[in-house]
């Protein structure tokens, strides 16, 4: 029998402000989901202030009744999170709920269902204050990049390469990219993680599913489009497809992601084990964890805390110089997003104000002005 693991997230309400989760809100979740007829198995974790369902089930992807039970048990934690007032409680579910500002996506999705193999080693991955393209630039060394991944060079069943399904989150078309052969023309997309973001990525030789994320189309709210909805990811390792330490290897390197403070700055993202996933300076810097299970007839065995490895302590103190150097940057662009990427602006109100005092130099050249410059 085929086996769907369902990772489905939601901010519905943080502690402290944006920066984790309660205690009571996961233990009301976890009632929410314990011994629940429609599951196999389930872990719920958070990462900064988002609640993430870790579920394994047999009904599909797209299950209307997983889907159900999700929005369930983030329905009834919110009632918690509105009790202790916790900070934009229910954020992620209520459209009138107010949080300071206009994120409207409602919870995010990752599903991959699959025939478990002899041995079905996955890896989650989670992500809090960036956005879903910041997958683009470690799947694409996952699976495409043989300085990351040397199995695609000498692993008969990798050699193949992969294919990636890339979404174009802003006209919500999607394309799939087959690698190495399209690799220059993947990049021309996914290396605008704010508008392409991979959805999913396949086998070759098998056609399988190898990776989903939660990238959903962006929402457009007022008259333009948000969408830095903190990420998950699932992906499968070993026997054909990346092993652990390949999946793992692209977050040695803190890249820069668009979110952090209000969803409008760029910062490294930091690899951190589970009990460090609380954003604090400058409700960041962005985090990562990655979590490994062995699914077992879709028994969750597990989860190990990759990233509280030694190993990425480097990756850590980088990532902290690269945020002490941006941060420096202020208000300004590129640590500042630019204007049409950012979650927050007082833009319109500014221009408002000072419309009497722009000048359109379009319409008021003068006469003299124009002889100096010698055209006529
Ligand atoms: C970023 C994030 C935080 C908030 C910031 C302001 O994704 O969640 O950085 O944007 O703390 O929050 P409000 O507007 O709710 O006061
Ligand atoms: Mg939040
Ligand atoms: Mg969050």
């Amino acid at each position: 029998a085929k086996v769907t693991l369902s990772v489905i997230k939601a901010d519905i309400g943080g502690f402290v402000g944006h920066s984790a989760v309660h205690p009571e809100v996961i233990e009301k979740a976890r009632g929410c989901l314990e011994g629940h007829p429609l599951l196999i198995d389930y872990r719920v974790v958070h990462v900064g202030d988002d609640v993430n369902l870790i579920m394994t089930h047999n009904r599909g992807r797209n299950s209307g009744e997983i889907h159900q039970l999700a929005w369930d048990t983030f329905t009834a934690c919110t009632e918690v999170a509105k009790k202790l007032k916790l900070y934009g409680a229910g954020q992620d579910l209520l459209s009138d709920a107010f949080s300071g500002n206009i994120k409207g996506l409602g919870p995010g999705v990752a599903e991959i269902e699959v025939e478990e193999r002899e041995s079905e080693p996955v890896v989650v991955l989670m992500a809090d204050k960036t956005e879903p393209g910041a997958w683009n630039l470690p799947l694409y060394k996952i699976f495409a990049d043989p300085f990351n991944t040397i199995g695609l060079v000498i692993d008969p069943k990798m050699h193949c390469g992969f294919d990636f399904e890339v979404r174009d989150l802003i006209e919500n078309k999607k394309v799939i990219l087959s690698c190495p052969e399209d690799l220059y023309d993947l990049l021309v997309f996914i290396g605008a993680p704010g508008r392409y973001a991979v959805k999913r990525v396949f086998h070759r030789g098998t056609g399988e599913i190898a990776a989903a994320s939660s990238t959903q189309r962006l929402n457009l709210i007022a008259g333009r489009y948000v969408g830095k909805d903190d990420p998950v990811c699932i992906v499968r390792c070993q026997n054909g497809y990346p092993s652990v330490g390949e999946v793992l290897e692209p977050f040695a390197f803190p890249h820069l992601v668009s979110g952090w403070m209000r969803g409008s700055h760029s910062g490294p993202l930091m690899p951190v084990a589970m009990a460090d996933a609380r954003p604090t300076r400058f409700d960041g810097p962005p985090r990562v964890v990655a979590l490994g299970f062995q699914l077992a007839n879709g028994r969750l065995v597990g989860p190990h805390d990759f990233f509280g490895d030694p190993a990425f302590d480097r990756a850590r103190k980088l990532a902290l110089t690269i945020a002490d150097y941006m941060r420096r940057m202020g208000p300004f662009e590129p640590h500042r997003l630019h204007l049409d990427e950012m979650e927050y602006t007082t833009m319109p109100q500014v221009m408002e104000k000072l419309k009497d005092r722009f000048i359109d130099l379009r319409r008021d050249k003068k006469p003299k002005e124009k002889a100096a410059g010698g055209v006529a």
